[in-house]
């Protein structure tokens, strides 16, 4: 039985993961050095801090910074993401996100967005995201990052639902483990989503219904 779906914000309800490596680029080519694609897959998922000890380690910078510097530079890689993200409307939300909301809806499922971003509620008001979900948990409510179960946990308290009957959509291997580590059945969204211990992968949310869903996993 599944009650309730579970929403990663950036790169499965919008296609916001790519300003967050446009940024981090970007800050890495500043500090002297080409980000990888590996290193930028990595940030997926993970808080600002964290990735950016991941972006540090990627050029060979680790322990390099004090604090100061460090909160200074996870500054900036956010005033960055936040000038791309400035220009976003509801036409981002991506395809079939909507249809699919509504559908859950309609079918009585209830729905959550579990993010690691502290920007997650500006990017539901820019694309006037906000009224579509009955709970919202990101990264301004969270202390531990996925993969730590944390956010979706709360997300499903924050509902009344136990873990069992809730579904975590994410793009990002730290959050589909999060996901399992929190009892919780996943699917990968992207065509290039680790598949990880999710139950299953969509390329996008275009053509899934809440029937495919349920005859994919629900007697898994
Ligand atoms: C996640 C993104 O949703 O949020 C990560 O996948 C990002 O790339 C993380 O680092 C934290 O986001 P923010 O907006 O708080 O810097
Ligand atoms: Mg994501």
């Amino acid at each position: 039985m599944i009650r309730c779906c579970i929403f990663d914000l950036d790169g499965v309800v919008v296609d916001t993961a790519r300003f967050h490596f446009e940024a981090w680029a970007s800050l890495a080519l500043d500090l002297g050095f080409r980000l990888t694609a590996q290193a930028a897959e990595a940030t997926k998922g993970v808080g600002r801090m964290e990735s950016l000890d991941i972006v540090l380690r990627a050029g060979g910078l680790e322990g390099r910074f004090s604090p100061e510097e460090k909160q200074r530079l996870a500054d900036e890689k956010n005033a960055r993401y936040l000038a791309f993200a400035a220009h976003m409307t509801p036409a981002d939300v991506l395809p079939g996100v909507g249809a699919f909301l509504e559908e859950l809806r309609h079918c009585g499922v209830k729905r959550a967005l579990g993010s690691a971003s502290k920007n997650a509620g500006a990017i539901l008001d820019r694309c006037d995201l906000r009224r579509r979900f009955d709970a919202v948990v990101d990264g301004t409510q969270v202390s531990k990052a996925k993969p730590d179960p944390e956010v979706f946990l709360k997300g499903a308290e924050a509902l009344g639902m136990n873990p069992a009957v809730c579904v975590v959509f994410e793009d990002a291997a730290a959050g589909i483990e999060a996901a399992a580590r929190a009892g919780m059945r996943s699917v990968g969204v992207g065509a290039g989503a680790p598949l990880g211990r999710a139950s299953m992968r969509i390329a996008s949310f275009e053509g899934f219904t809440f029937e495919k869903l349920c005859r994919e996993i629900d007697d898994i």
